[in-house]
């Protein structure tokens, strides 16, 4: 069943007097319980799709589609409502705050998603250990390996249980070893719990471990 549908979308920059055309005529679904992985090279449009389907970019034309719901049809202030309550994001870069610990920077997201205080810290102990870093609870961003901060940003990205996890070259800070478990972690993911897991990378160890694969170039689906 999808969850989330692209329905003809178009995404046009406008700098100065140039255009450009990033994401053109798109269409696609993201369903439960998959790992769609959007391939594509550099400048192809991938970033900017991944960014409209989770609700952080508004398309220049289309829609899309949440659980059946046009966005076009809500207040733009309602957006952030709909973030929080559908999307984990996880980031290339993992955007750990370096000033807090592993749990601090999980807790962050369940205060955001209006977790009760008294639960916060035994929630984001259990989501650390779903991912298998327990060990880790009390570590700072900079003592940690590249592969130990992408599971903390998995861990956070899955706080409050959004059904959509919407993951922006996860691999590509991380040996291929720790890549691939990243990989194998989502994968899991979706068969386990039905969560719609939307992957951008041009990793090939991301074509083995997805369900579905779409190429962009020029910001079009090539068929
Ligand atoms: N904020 C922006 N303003 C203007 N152009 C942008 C912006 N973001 C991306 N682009 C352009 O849109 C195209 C697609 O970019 P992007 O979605 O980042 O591609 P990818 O993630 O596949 O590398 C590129 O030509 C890029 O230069
Ligand atoms: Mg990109």
């Amino acid at each position: 069943m999808n969850i989330l549908e692209v329905r003809n979308v178009t995404k046009i920059y406008e700098e100065g007097s140039t255009k450009v055309r990033a994401v053109d005529s798109v269409s696609l679904v993201l369903n439960k319980g998959e790992v769609l992985l959007i391939m594509g090279p550099s400048g192809s449009g991938k970033t900017t799709l991944l960014s409209m389907m989770g609700c952080i970019l508004t398309p220049t034309e289309g829609e899309i589609i949440i659980n059946g719901r046009a966005l076009s049809g809500l207040k733009e202030n309602s957006l952030p409502e709909i973030r929080k309550q559908y999307f984990g994001f996880v980031f290339q870069s993992f955007n750990l705050f370096p000033s807090l610990r592993a749990v601090e920077n999980v807790e962050i997201v369940l205060r955001l998603k209006k977790v009760s205080k008294t639960r916060m810290r035994s929630e984001a102990l259990n989501l650390l250990d779903n991912v298998g870093l327990s060990q880790r609870a009390d570590f700072f961003p900079k003592d940690m390996s590249g592969g130990e901060k992408q599971r903390v940003a998995f861990a956070r990205a899955l706080a409050g249980d959004p059904p959509i996890i919407l993951a922006d070259e996860p691999t590509a800070n991380l040996d291929s070893k720790t890549g691939r478990e990243v990989l194998m972690l989502l994968r899991g993911l979706a068969e386990e719990t039905g969560k719609a897991i939307a992957i951008v990378s041009h990793d090939p160890k991301a074509e083995a471990l997805a369900h579905r694969i779409v190429f962009l170039e020029d910001g079009k689906i090539r068929r």
